[in-house]
C-alpha cells in the first residue's frame, strides 16, 4: 500500500461521516483495500491517541515480523522485530512506542544502519524511539531485548503453575503494555498485520493470538512455534503465552488451552463455547478470525478475561463447576466483532469497545440461556452504572461515555460507565427502534467498518446516516449527543425489567428489616445472590453478619464472584471471622477487579484493615501482575 493509494481510499471514507450511499457501496466493494487503508479515519480530528508517540499520518508501521527467543532464566524476550513501513516520501523520520527495551541495532532493508534516538522516558508512556529514514527505507530491523520488569509480561515460577514443574509466561498488552516488548507504533488506530517465530525451552509450547503458520519443531533442546495473523490488528491484541499448555477440543472451530491439570474442568465449564459462537453469528454477522480458542491462565492472570484475537485469555477463577459465570466468555467472544474488528481509535472511546461488547454480550446470553438470566445479568450491569455515577457524581466529567483529554487516559474511566452505562446506551436504542431495525443496524455497522478505527463521532455519523436517515422526530427521540457527550443520564434511558430481581428485593428489604436469612438462597441464580449481597446495607451488625455467613456459608462460597460480594460486605464491618478467607482469596489469584478494590478498602480502614493489607500484600505481592503491582505499591502498605 502506498501513501497515494490510501489517499483515494480517505477522500471516500472520510465523505462517510456525512451523508453519501454512494461512499457506502464504494466501501463495501473495497472490503480487502479499506483493511489495509487506515488512514481515513486517523486523518478525523478525534482520531489522535495522547497515549502514542507515533505521527501515523507521516509514517506508520503496517506489518510486524517477531523472532524472539524465550528466557525464563532473565526474564527477557530477546531477537528481531523486522517492521514494514508506510512513510510519506519526505517523511524524514518514523516514531515508534519504546518501554524500557533495550536496542541492540536498528537497520534498513539492506542492513545498513539507521540513526535513532530514545527520547525521554514518562511513567506512563515510556519513550519515543525516533529512527532516522533514508529516501528508500521502507523496511526497519530492530535488535533488542526487553526489560526484566515489561509490564505486558508476567513471569511464573513453576510454583505458581498448577502443575507446579514448569515455569510459565503470559503477556497483556491492552492497553499500553505491549510497547515493553514490541518495539511498534503502540496506538490502537494503527493497524498492523503481524507474525511471530517464537523459541522456547524443549517441553514448553507457544501459544498466540494467531493462526499457526507451521507445525511446532523440536531441535537441541529447543521448540519453534509460528504464528501469522494475516488481518490487520491493534498492535494491543498481540498476545503470547508459553508454558506446560495441553489442548481439547469443544467444536469444529473451538477449543480450550490450558494446563494438563486444569484441562478437564476447564472444558466442562467452556461446553457452550462453540454454540456462543453461533449465536453471535447469527445476531451480528461472520466471526471473521477462523478459529474461536480460549487459553485458562494461572490464577495470576490480572483480568478476567482479554479478548486476544483468535484465542481469548481468560482468568481461572471463572471456573465456577455450574457455567453461572460463563457471561465472561460471550463478553470476549463479543470483541470479536466490537473491539477488535471496529475498534476505538484511542482511550477516549473506550466504551466502543467495552460498552458496545457489554450489550452484545447480554444478547449472546439471551440466545443461549434465556431471556430470564440475561434480564437479571443487564440488571446487575444497570446497578454498576448506577454505582458509578454515585462515586464519580452524577455530573462528573467521567461519567460520559465520550471521555475527554484528561479521562481519556488509557487506565482511564469508570468501568461502571464505559462497560454499564455503555451497554444501557445500546439497550435504549434497540427499545426505541425496535429490535429487528437495530439488530439490522448494528450488523451492517459491523460491516462497514470492519478491521478499522472508530471514534464517538464516526460513530454518531455512521448511525445518523445509516439509522437515522434524516427522520427528526426519530433523532429527538434518541438523544444521541446526551449519551455521548454529557454526563448523567438522558431522559430516555431503558431501564431494567423491575420484576427481574422483585423476589430478592423483598428478601433483601426483609433481612435489612430484622427479618431471616432468606431461605432459597441456595438454589437462587448468581446473579440473585449478587444483587441480595450487593443490596444489603454496607454497614450491619456483627450478630447479623454471622447469621449470614453461617447459614449460607459465604466464607466458602466457591463462587468467586459470590465470595467477592461477601467479602466486601465482611470488610467493612471488621468481621474478624471472614479474615482467614479473605487472606486465602487474596493470595490464590490476582484478578485485579478482586484484589485491588478489597486492598483498597481495607487500607483506608488504619485500624483494623490496614494491617491485614499490609499482612497479605507483603505475602501476594510476587504473584500479582506488573500492573497490579503499580496500583497497590501506591498504598505504601510496607511502610
Ligand atoms: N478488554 C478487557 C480487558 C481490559 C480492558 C484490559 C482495558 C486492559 C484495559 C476485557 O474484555 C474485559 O472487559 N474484561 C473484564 C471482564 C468482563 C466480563 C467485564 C474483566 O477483566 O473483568
Ligand atoms: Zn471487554
Amino acid at each position: 500500500m502506498s501513501f497515494v493509494r490510501t489517499a483515494v481510499a480517505a477522500a471516500a471514507i472520510i465523505v462517510a461521516g456525512c451523508n453519501s450511499s454512494q461512499t457506502n457501496t464504494a466501501m463495501n466493494a473495497a472490503d480487502n483495500q479499506t483493511e489495509a487503508s487506515i488512514a481515513p479515519v486517523l486523518e478525523t480530528p478525534d482520531a489522535k491517541d495522547a497515549a502514542s508517540y507515533a505521527r501515523p499520518l507521516e509514517a506508520r508501521v503496517h506489518h510486524v515480523a517477531l523472532d524472539l527467543n524465550v528466557d525464563f532464566e532473565t526474564k527477557r524476550l530477546g531477537g528481531t522485530a523486522t517492521l514494514d513501513i508506510d512513510r510519506k516520501p519526505d517523511a524524514k523520520e518514523i516514531v515508534l512506542d519504546d518501554k524500557g527495551l533495550e536496542i541492540a541495532s536498528i537497520t534498513d532493508g539492506s542492513n545498513q544502519p539507521l540513526d535513532y534516538k530514545v527520547g525521554p522516558s514518562d511513567p506512563k508512556l515510556g519513550s519515543p524511539l525516533a529512527i532516522s529514514l533514508r529516501p528508500d527505507t521502507n523496511r526497519l530491523i530492530i535488535k533488542y531485548k526487553s526489560a526484566p520488569d515489561a509490564g505486558a509480561l508476567q513471569w511464573l515460577t513453576p510454583e505458581q503453575t498448577a502443575g507446579k514443574k514448569k515455569p510459565y509466561l503470559f503477556s497483556q498488552g491492552q492497553a499500553i503494555e505491549n510497547r515493553s516488548w514490541i518495539p511498534t507504533q503502540d496506538s490502537p488506530g494503527i493497524r498492523q498485520t503481524w507474525e511471530a517465530t517464537i523459541h522456547v525451552p524443549a517441553g514448553l509450547t507457544a501459544v498466540m493470538s494467531a493462526p499457526k503458520a507451521a507445525e511446532p519443531m523440536t531441535q537441541g533442546g529447543e521448540s519453534v512455534f509460528t504464528y501469522k495473523m494475516d488481518h490487520s490488528v491493534a498492535p494491543y491484541m498481540i498476545a503470547i503465552a508459553v508454558g506446560d499448555l495441553a489442548f481439547k477440543p469443544l467444536g469444529k472451530r473451538t477449543g480450550v488451552w490450558t494446563e494438563p491439570a486444569m484441562l478437564d474442568r476447564a472444558a466442562a465449564e467452556l461446553a457452550d463455547t462453540e454454540k456462543m459462537v453461533e449465536a453471535a453469528e447469527t445476531l451480528y454477522g461472520p466471526y471473521r478470525w477462523g478459529r474461536y480458542d480460549v487459553l485458562v491462565l494461572p490464577p495470576a492472570f490480572p483480568y478476567g478475561g482479554m479478548e486476544n484475537p483468535t484465542l481469548t485469555f481468560l482468568t481461572p477463577t471463572f471456573i465456577a463447576g455450574d457455567k453461572s459465570l460463563v457471561g465472561l466468555v460471550a463478553h470476549e467472544l463479543a470483541h470479536s466483532w466490537s473491539g477488535n474488528l471496529v475498534t476505538n481509535a484511542n482511550w477516549s472511546d473506550s466504551w466502543l469497545n467495552e460498552g458496545v461488547t457489554s450489550y452484545f454480550e447480554n444478547r449472546i446470553m439471551e440466545a443461549l440461556y434465556g431471556p430470564k438470566r440475561a434480564a437479571q445479568e443487564a440488571a446487575l450491569s444497570f446497578d454498576e452504572m448506577e454505582k458509578a455515577f454515585a462515586e464519580e457524581g452524577i455530573n462528573g466529567s467521567n461519567t460520559q461515555l465520550h471521555l475527554g483529554p484528561k479521562e481519556g487516559v488509557p487506565d482511564g474511566g469508570a468501568g461502571g460507565i464505559i462497560y454499564d452505562k455503555g451497554a444501557v446506551f445500546l439497550r435504549t436504542m434497540e427499545k426505541i427502534v425496535g429490535r429487528e431495525k437495530w439488530d439490522a443496524y448494528l450488523r451492517s455497522y459491523f460491516d462497514r467498518h470492519a478491521f478499522q478505527p472508530m471514534t464517538s463521532a464516526l460513530f454518531l455519523a455512521d448511525l445518523r446516516e445509516n439509522l437515522v436517515k434524516g427522520d427528526k422526530a426519530l433523532e429527538q427521540k434518541l438523544q444521541l449527543d446526551n449519551w455521548l457527550y454529557k454526563p448523567g443520564l438522558p431522559s430516555n434511558v431503558a431501564r431494567p425489567d423491575p420484576a427481574a430481581f422483585a423476589d430478592v428485593d423483598k428478601a433483601v428489604s426483609a433481612f435489612t428489616a430484622g427479618g431471616p436469612v432468606p431461605a432459597g438462597f441456595s438454589s437462587w441464580t448468581t446473579a440473585e445472590k449478587l444483587r441480595f449481597l450487593n443490596k444489603l446495607p454496607r454497614k450491619l451488625p456483627t450478630a447479623r453478619l454471622d447469621q449470614l455467613n453461617k447459614t449460607l456459608k459465604l466464607n466458602d462460597a466457591g463462587n468467586q464472584e459470590v465470595l467477592f460480594a461477601w467479602l466486601d460486605l465482611a470488610i467493612r464491618n471488621r468481621y474478624d471471622p471472614a479474615v482467614p478467607a479473605l487472606e486465602h482469596f487474596l493470595t490464590s489469584q490476582g484478578r485485579r477487579k478482586f484484589v485491588r478494590p478489597l486492598i483498597q478498602t481495607l487500607a483506608a480502614d488504619n485500624a483494623w484493615g490496614r494491617p491485614i493489607a499490609a499482612r497479605v500484600y507483603k505475602v501476594a505481592r510476587s504473584s500479582y501482575h506488573p500492573i497490579t503491582q503499580r496500583d497497590l505499591d501506591k498504598l505504601k502498605l510496607g511502610s
